[in-house]
């Protein structure tokens, strides 16, 4: 069913770290809502954005089931930690809001069926925060891969490398967050690469886990930290292979010595290659008997794709709204992001047991 309005109330639950750097400026940014609520066990961190963002006729909550029953909230977005989502996403649902949960979507696909099913039942839209898909070189890599300009993609790579970045805030370290870099950082890079090659089909995944750097973290972006501090996984690594026979290599590490790769995919075709340097794009191929590499202009008016560049955090909730006004299918379609959970579900499964696992 539709559900048009001017202008849309959206509160939003858990107000650390990316509510700060994503929700509040990209709703802000977004003229066809009104930041109304703001929730937090902590309730002094949901008035620290009051005051940072000046948002005015804003309603400080520290208990969501509270906050729910104002009949005035349109939209919950949803940024506490992972092993919440599921509860909170269908509590909200229950109470007739539509959500957007941040990702990853949940702990396990069967979470995620439930908070599907729940959507289904109250006629509420769901929506996940894959953020990273709003940018010009993912859009570009997207319809690169649409009009079969790669040929036959076989091959994927799915970066979520980075150098020094070990969150330092919230859960992250103490294992309260459902693991490390795997359930942090990897889903981005996983979503984009079943994203470009449109294929949500797992056929079994073999992987490995480490915690390696937890002694090295000096040069970490966000501080140093002692060693013992770090109860999960630095470092994953998987092979997935889906049903087709493409296979999927996800590196992931929130810190590593190596160049910094995140966020990005590699691609491997027939006819072309494609990878993302630097937030850009770079295909690779021969044409006329000659190798090329060529790097389009994603600034450029005009670029082969119809979406202009716009700030990936405004563009997301812009996309929730047009869902929402529209009744049509939200741009990140809870069953992608469902699948995106059962690969990292499979991943830490097949880390633990040292088993191939199959999906
Ligand atoms: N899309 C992205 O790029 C991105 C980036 C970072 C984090 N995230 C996701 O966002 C979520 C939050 O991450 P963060 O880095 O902001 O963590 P954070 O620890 O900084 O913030 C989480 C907040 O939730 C609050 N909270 C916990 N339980 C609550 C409850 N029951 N009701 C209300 N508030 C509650 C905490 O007090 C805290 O303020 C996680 O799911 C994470 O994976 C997404």
């Amino acid at each position: 069913m539709k559900d048009v309005k001017d202008i849309y109330n959206v509160a939003i639950i858990g107000c650390g770290w990316i509510a700060e750097d994503k929700h509040v400026p990209g709703l802000k940014a977004n003229k066809d809502v009104h930041i109304a609520a703001l929730c937090d066990i902590k309730p002094e961190k949901a008035q620290r954005l009051v005051d940072m963002f000046d948002l005015k006729d804003v309603v400080v909550y520290s208990d969501y089931k509270e906050m729910i029953k104002d009949k005035n909230i349109d939209i919950v977005h949803i940024a506490v930690p992972n092993p919440l989502h599921c509860e909170l996403t269908v509590d909200c649902l229950n109470a007739g809001k539509h959500v957007l949960i941040e990702k990853p979507m949940a702990m396990t696909k069967a979470e995620c069926e439930k908070m599907i099913e729940t959507a289904k039942k109250n006629d509420r839209k769901l929506t996940v925060g894959f953020q990273w898909r709003y940018r010009p070189c993912a859009l570009y890599v997207k319809e690169s891969c649409d009009k079969g300009m790669l040929g036959d993609v076989y091959y994927a790579k799915a970066h979520a490398f980075r150098f020094r970045a070990f969150p330092r805030w919230g859960e992250y370290f103490s294992g309260k967050n459902g693991g490390g870099i795997l359930i942090d950082g990897a889903p981005h890079a996983l979503d984009l690469a079943l994203w470009a090659l449109n294929n949500y089909e797992p056929y079994s995944v073999k992987a490995h886990t480490y915690n390696k750097m937890a002694g090295q973290s000096e040069g970490n972006i966000w501080g140093e930290f002692p060693e013992d501090e770090l109860k999960v996984e630095d470092t994953g690594i998987a092979m997935i292979t889906m049903k087709n026979g493409t296979t999927i290599l996800l590196e992931a590490a929130w810190a590593s010595n190596t160049v910094y790769v995140d966020n990005t995919v590699t691609l491997v075709g027939t006819k072309a290659g494609l990878d993302m340097p630097g937030g850009d794009v770079r295909l690779t191929g021969v044409l006329n008997g000659k190798p090329y590499t060529m790097e389009p202009d994603l600034s450029a008016p005009g670029a082969p794709f119809s979406i202009q560049p716009v700030e990936p955090m405004y563009r997301e909730s812009q996309e929730f709204i047009k869902a929402i006004r529209e009744d049509c299918e939200p741009f990140v379609k809870p069953e992608q992001a469902m699948v995106v959970t059962q690969i990292i579900e499979g991943i830490y499964e097949s880390a633990r047991t040292g088993k191939e696992v199959f999906f």
